[in-house]
């Protein structure tokens, strides 16, 4: 018997990097899965990769429209809804107050609160009513960012502790019937792309030497691929081994927070006189 078997989850954002892995790991531990996605091509990628496993549904998790159409959806094409996933995110590349232009900032947070804490909302409220039905959970991805400083600029970083934020809070008014709760992960090489106020859509964080910069910021020293993610979701989905999990936030950034600043031997002997 699989985690998830007869399990129906729906997660936005599943077209690419980490939520095209959740689709798949979902799958693979026995669960059929909704997917709303804004990229045409990738809905119809996830489409033609898993039949009818999965309901794939173009939308932008902005539009509670479009969150309420997937919800209609996977339900009408699975019967329930046991889980729902927000995860579809924007990053602003790590761009520090002082880069952002005065008439950036307005636009640019709109467009990243607008889907990283907005967009999670929103699915929230569309989904309740069939989350109290099967009495099932929520899990929003979060980031390191939600926690430590460094993993973004201001804009990103605020977003993803107002996604803490929102776990908490929707834990506390939905128990006992939905369980809600977070998962953080750290880097890891996706079609992650930024605000248009930025100038930042089309540039995707892959683009960058993910890996390598993963390697040096964990203090796990090894890179991490969107798959090393998911077990924690599954976890947090499972009824059988995450019964007990709500108002939670999975920390599984490989360690960025607790990498603090290693003393070297040179400074280590000056300061205390003897070596390491
Ligand atoms: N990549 C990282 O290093 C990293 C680290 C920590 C947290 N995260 C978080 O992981 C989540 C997934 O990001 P990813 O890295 O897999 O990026 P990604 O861009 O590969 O995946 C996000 C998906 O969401 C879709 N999307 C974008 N805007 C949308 C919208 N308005 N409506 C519906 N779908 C939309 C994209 O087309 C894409 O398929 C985000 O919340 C991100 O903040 C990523």
């Amino acid at each position: 018997m699989d985690w998830l078997d007869n399990q129906v989850v729906l997660v936005t954002g599943g077209g690419s990097g980490l939520g095209r892995s959740l689709v798949e790991r979902f799958i693979d531990e026995g669960a059929q899965v909704g997917v709303l996605e804004l990229n045409e091509e990738k809905a119809a990628a996830i489409a033609a990769r898993w039949g009818d496993r999965v309901c794939s549904v173009v939308g932008d998790a902005t539009s509670y429209a479009d969150n309420e159409r997937a919800v209609q959806a996977t339900v009408a094409a699975f019967g329930k809804l046991d889980t729902l996933v927000g995860n579809a995110g924007l990053w602003d590349f790590g761009t520090p107050l002082e880069q952002l232009k005065p008439e950036q900032i307005s636009p640019a947070f709109d467009e990243i609160f607008g889907l990283n804490v907005k967009g999670y909302l929103l699915g929230a409220r569309a989904a309740l009513a069939e989350l109290r039905e099967t009495r099932g959970s929520i899990i929003f991805t979060v980031s390191n960012a939600g926690f430590w400083p460094g993993g973004g600029g201001p804009l990103y970083t605020a977003s993803k502790h107002a996604v803490v934020g929102l776990v908490k809070q929707l834990a506390y008014e939905l128990c006992p019937e939905v369980r809600v709760n977070g998962v953080a992960p750290g880097g890891m090489p996706s079609d992650l792309r930024g605000p248009r106020a930025l100038d930042l859509q089309e540039t995707a964080f892959d683009s960058l030497p993910v890996d390598e910069l993963v390697q040096r910021l964990s203090p796990l020293e090894a890179p991490i691929h969107a798959e090393d993610y998911t077990g924690h979701y599954v976890l947090l989905a499972s009824r059988a081994n995450g019964s007990t999990a709500t108002g939670s936030v999975h920390n599984c950034d490989g360690g960025v927070g607790v990498a603090g600043r290693k003393l070297t031997e040179k400074v280590r002997a000056e300061l205390f006189g003897r070596g390491a």
